[in-house]
């Protein structure tokens, strides 16, 4: 069975509160029965994909890419989540060579979870969008990591740079625990209904208290950040200017009338 504990002993960079949402948005997929097959790229030794090898049904599969593919380790990984069914299709490559290697007439948009984690290189992220766009499913998501680190500046700059010139190929759902979340256009209410309603009590159930922001609206960059609990704003915080209310197409009251009170009274306080 999947637990952190699990995942934590495992070589990797991969950390608790990407475990505590990546489970969260997985039970959510699962819940809503969105099924099609995993795919990652950067996998070290599979610390991460062993969260999405847990998730993969026997229907599924999941694709990993790496520079060079530890076959053994991998191995050892899965078992050790009680995994070691799950189908792995793996290419030992740089992943501009994945659009030669796989059958993207057969892939498209077959995958509902794509994790790109690896050169984190400007040209390199640009072309796994690419990639991400013709294989990734209407209602699947793409985490992209080192997302806004001051590491790899061209990591975020490129990425954002492939959603300003294909506005409707992917938008920005998420900033979480140093990676980036994209959906579909059509698909964005869906997620963030989601992120409004049961998302900060999901995380709670894998012991992760975070605090969820959404400080503008649907006309502009319609996403979340989340981190991690912040007492001053409570588990989850509208515009600065109205810390109550998330802008979605419609308004929508996101915290119970007790919070709402908190709150009132925190800013009374202050
Ligand atoms: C940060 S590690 C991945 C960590 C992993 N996801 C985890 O959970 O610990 C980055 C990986 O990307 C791989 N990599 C680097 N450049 C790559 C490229 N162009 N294509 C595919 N993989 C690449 C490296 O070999 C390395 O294993």
């Amino acid at each position: 069975m999947l637990t952190w504990e699990k995942v934590d002993a495992l070589s990797g960079w991969f950390g608790f509160h990407s475990y505590a949402l990546w489970r969260s948005l997985l039970d959510f997929q699962k819940a809503r029965n969105i099924r099609g097959d995993l795919f990652e790229i950067g996998v070290w030794r599979g610390r991460s994909a062993s969260v999405l090898a847990s998730y993969c049904r026997d229907d599924e599969t999941l694709h990993l890419c790496d520079l060079r593919i530890d076959d053994a380790a991998l191995r050892t990984t899965f078992e050790s989540v009680g995994a070691a069914g799950c189908r792995v299709s793996a290419i030992s490559a740089p992943s501009s060579e994945l659009p030669r290697r796989l059958d993207l007439r057969a892939m498209h948009q077959s995958v509902r979870w794509m994790h790109i984690d690896g050169e984190h290189t400007g040209p390199v992220v640009y072309g796994e969008l690419e990639l991400a766009n013709q294989i990734v499913r209407p209602d699947g998501l793409v985490v992209i990591d080192d997302f806004f680190s001051p590491r790899y500046p061209a990591n975020t700059t490129e990425a954002v740079r492939y959603l300003e010139k294909n506005p409707f190929h992917f938008r920005l759902f998420a900033v979480a625990f140093n990676k980036g979340y994209f959906c579909r256009p059509e698909n964005l209410p869906t997620y963030m209904d989601f992120a409004a309603g049961g998302l900060s009590d999901a995380l709670l159930a894998y012991d992760c208290k975070t605090t969820l922001f959404k400080t503008t609206g649907a006309w502009d960059t319609d996403a979340i950040g989340i981190t991690g609990f912040v007492d001053a704003a409570g588990t989850i915080a509208g515009p600065d200017t109205n810390p109550h209310y998330w802008n979605m197409l419609r308004d929508k009251p996101v915290l119970s009338l007790g919070a709402r009170l908190r709150n009132a009274w925190r800013e009374l306080v202050r």
